[in-house]
């Protein structure tokens, strides 16, 4: 594929109406990509893309329903005519200060759903358009929350279930070994967004500057990685 047709290949974003996922999407934008803005409500990707490029889309997309994301990821690839770039940003169930010990089984699979199955869906229904053209990136957003090396403990379904997504990474990541997709994790770092809240010192477009990153990678980039500020992370 020539670099050309690298430039311009289309990305879908997870969870973009707001926070560090709209930050990617313009980020990603303002790069020249076309960009599927995925978010539950369709009006509040609507919201974002009026400030975007015509080129941009949105789409609705809850990633716990299976039947959602199969139909965004047909939405993208009928629009675009393909999938190049799958940012999967969508995460929640940040249960910080709960202990470990009393965490209830409907809460740690609420956190399972969004933060490891969420993603597994959509890299599901992604790869095969990858693979068709032998080209694509996927970035999980992850944390450090769910890093063995660097997790502070305190926020226990949110980060089993992080750290579940950076094991899945590093399996597609060995699945897709030179297929030309390549396969990383990372932590934003500490963002203001409703999640990380006010007193956090990134903005969302800081937050959004690694993802960017490993979505535009060149194609002897790494696969299978876990990266913080543009730097290869402890798992
Ligand atoms: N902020 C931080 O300091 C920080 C640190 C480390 C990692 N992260 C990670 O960065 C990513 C973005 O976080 P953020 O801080 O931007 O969070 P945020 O402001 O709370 O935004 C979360 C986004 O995920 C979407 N979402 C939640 N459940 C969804 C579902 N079932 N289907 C589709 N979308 C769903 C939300 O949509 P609605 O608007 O519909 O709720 C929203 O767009 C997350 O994966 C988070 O774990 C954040």
């Amino acid at each position: 594929m020539s670099g050309q047709d690298q430039r311009l290949q289309p990305v879908l974003v997870t969870g973009a109406n707001r926070g560090i996922g709209a930050a990617i999407a313009t980020g990603l934008a303002r790069l020249g990509h076309p960009v599927a803005v995925g978010a539950r409500r369709i009006s509040d990707a609507d919201d974002l893309i009026r400030s975007m490029p015509a080129q941009s889309m949105s789409v609705a997309l809850d990633i716990t329903d299976a039947s959602s994301v199969r139909a965004a990821v047909d939405d993208v690839v009928e629009h675009f005519g393909r999938i190049g770039i799958l940012v999967n940003n969508a995460g929640g169930h940040y249960d910080l200060n709960a202990r470990a010990s009393e965490v209830d089984d409907a809460e740690a699979l609420d956190a399972l759903e969004i933060n490891l199955l969420g993603a597994w869906r959509m890299m599901r229904e992604a790869i095969p358009h990858m693979r068709a053209q032998q080209w694509g990136r996927i970035v999980n957003v992850s944390s450090r929350a769910g890093s063995f090396a660097e997790s502070e403990r305190n926020a226990p379904a949110y980060s089993v279930s992080k750290a579940a997504l950076n094991m899945l990474t590093v399996q597609i990541a060995a699945e897709l070994r030179d297929s030309g997709i390549l396969v990383n994790a990372c932590c934003p770092g500490w963002v203001r967004t409703n999640m990380g809240g006010p007193e956090a010192d990134l903005s969302p477009a800081d937050g959004a500057d690694t993802p960017i990153w490993l979505a535009t990678l060149p194609d002897d980039g790494p696969s299978g990685g876990f990266f913080a500020e543009r730097t290869e992370s402890p798992w």
